[in-house]
């Protein structure tokens, strides 16, 4: 195998994220559809827009380091939207599913976040300026994408989904509303022994962790 320059690497990257892209502006608007938070599919639908433009960003990163804008398959990308595929195909309620898209996309960005990330330190590592901005202006977006997906998911559709998952069961963290009076005293012996339990146990599991550090 012939040796290969950082700067190869470099451009071998850059089309392997133009690919990861290009395949993303295929699966978003599928993601998008499957949302039934609004706030939520228009999230999606703005970040296809995004992705449409970061795909002519890296157009022009190709151009000013004298290079043809050229794809190669991204497997790693492919791989993260053939596990969404699975996850839409999940039968699941309207939450649930909401949760679902969101864990399936942020595994998408964070893999963007890794691959932008490292291009904008070798572009700059090489002195490649220009290049570094533009791939910078992406990581940007992409994380700001990965934080608007954790607010959607925090912001309620987590918790939606979580109560339909426990719904009337007994948790004893869901208080109800008018306890009665057995549930009240069941609720209490059981508080008391998970905390008896905690302060008995805490301790000696702290200890097994220690030893098997060592
Ligand atoms: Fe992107």
């Amino acid at each position: 195998m012939a040796q290969g320059s950082l700067h190869d690497m470099f451009i071998d990257e850059l089309r392997d994220t133009y690919d990861a892209e290009k395949q993303l502006t295929k699966a978003l608007p599928k993601l998008a559809k499957a949302a039934t938070s609004t706030d939520l599919r228009a999230a999606f639908e703005q970040h296809l827009q995004e992705t449409r433009a970061q795909i002519e960003r890296l157009a022009q990163v190709f151009e000013s380091l004298g290079e043809k804008p050229r794809g190669k398959h991204c497997d790693g990308m492919a791989g993260i939207i053939e596990e969404g595929k699975s996850a839409l195909e999940e039968d699941a309620d309207e939450a649930t599913m909401d949760a679902l898209l969101i864990a399936s996309a942020q595994r998408a960005e964070h893999y963007e976040m890794a691959a932008y990330g490292t291009l904008v330190s070798w572009a700059t590592a090489m002195g490649h300026t220009e290049a570094a901005q533009l791939l910078q202006e992406t990581l940007d977006e992409e994380k700001a994408t990965d934080e608007k997906l954790t607010t959607l998911a925090e912001g309620g559709i987590n918790q939606e989904a979580a109560d339909l998952a426990h719904g009337g069961d007994q948790d004893e963290d869901d208080e109800p509303m008018a306890p009665t009076p057995a549930r009240r005293k069941q609720t209490g012996a059981a508080a008391k022994a998970t905390a008896r339990s905690a302060s008995s146990r805490g301790p000696a599991r702290k200890a097994t962790t220690g030893a098997r550090k060592r």
